[in-house]
């Protein structure tokens, strides 16, 4: 059976990035049942960079409640946290010697974030996409729905699936495919439409958290920057003005339409109208999950039973995977 695995790092709040490049689609693609779903709240991903340890469990808790109140039901698709699953840091320590550091050096998400101070990063922050190789092929997903930014891992999993079928003679990991489909794949900066929405960006008014309220969402779509010009009749016409595609694919993805049908319900509308339009269906489709994100983190213990619950099913499916791995290279087992 086609099998989809995918994560989401809990390292501080959730972006409208994360729901419309992941977790959005996260959710149809359990509801068209024609994949078996696997979603995971990456905490060993999140250490690779300092996390507080109490804020770590809150934030844990926080993107499971964002994946239950936007739909992910955990009968239907398996959800846990990586960490309970002992199996994804043993088979990373076996990518860790298939992987080349000549692949590693070209990830452009490393350099991203290291800058200029690589030598100061964790060697975990760098070994990082081999974990999440390890993620995906435990499983044997055949699908890893996720944003443009995760491409390259993705890619660089089948790289490593390729090389440790070839290197022990085996036909065990199938070669993953990302799956990039639709608008707001890459959600922009609201203050720099050259720069990705991001968790950790410095200033809270370029991005559009989950937990947002209607007020502060209507306030930072308003100022979020544009250039002067209307939006245009055709979609050609958003070439060169990234802030303008990326509000109308902004739009697109929360209406599920094609970015197209943007523009045609809008014609040549002013900012000033388009705005506020924008803002209000955010709110009409964030409002709810932030509600009842809020009312799941009520209940952090009934949190804790579902992600206990879903790493026992996870387990059920890695460890077999990991024992043959293990036989494979030849590790002996009593
Ligand atoms: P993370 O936690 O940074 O992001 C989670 C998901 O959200 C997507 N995303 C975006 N999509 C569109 N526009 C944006 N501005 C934006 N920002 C984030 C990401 O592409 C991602 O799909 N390493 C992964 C988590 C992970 C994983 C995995 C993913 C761990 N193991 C296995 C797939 C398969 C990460 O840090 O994502």
């Amino acid at each position: 059976t086609p099998r989809v695995f995918s994560g989401i790092k809990p390292s501080g709040g959730l972006t409208l990035g994360n729901y419309l490049g992941a977790i959005k689609r996260f959710v149809q693609t359990q509801d068209a049942a024609t994949h078996e779903t696997i979603y995971c709240v990456a905490d060993l991903h999140a250490i690779t960079v300092w996390q507080d340890p109490k804020e770590l469990h809150a934030a844990t808790r926080e993107v499971a409640a964002a994946f239950l109140a936007s739909g992910i039901d955990p009968e239907r698709s398996v959800l846990f946290n990586q960490s309970q699953v002992s199996q994804h840091a043993e088979l990373a320590w076996i990518f860790n010697c298939v992987t080349r550091l000549g692949w590693m050096n070209r990830m452009t998400q490393f350099k991203e974030k290291a800058g200029k101070n690589a030598e100061a990063q964790s060697l975990g922050l760098y070994a990082y996409p081999s974990l999440m190789a390890a993620d995906i092929l435990l499983y044997h997903a055949t699908h890893v729905p996720v944003g443009e930014d995760q491409k390259q891992h993705v890619e660089l999993t089948r790289d490593i699936a390729a090389k440790f079928n070839h290197d022990y003679k085996v036909d065990l990991f199938p070669l993953p495919e990302p799956v990039i489909e639709g608008p707001a794949m890459r959600v922009m900066n609201l203050r720099d439409g050259t720069r990705k929405m991001s968790k950790s960006g410095e200033s809270d008014m370029e991005r559009i958290n989950l937990t947002d309220d209607a007020d502060t969402i209507l306030r930072k779509f308003q100022k979020a920057r544009t250039d002067p010009a209307p939006l245009p009749e055709t979609v050609e016409g958003l070439q060169g003005r990234p802030e303008a595609r990326n509000l109308v694919e902004i739009y697109a993805a929360l209406a599920g339409i094609a970015p197209a049908e943007v523009l045609a319900r809008h014609p040549g509308a002013g900012w000033g109208t388009f705005k506020p339009a924008l803002a209000e269906l955010a709110v009409e489709t964030l409002s709810p999950v932030s509600r009842e994100m809020a009312r799941l983190m009520a209940d952090p213990a009934e949190i804790d039973r579902l992600l206990a619950r879903g790493a026992e099913r996870a387990r059920a499916i890695a460890a077999p995977v990991l024992s043959r791995t293990y036989e494979v290279v030849g590790l002996l087992r009593g």
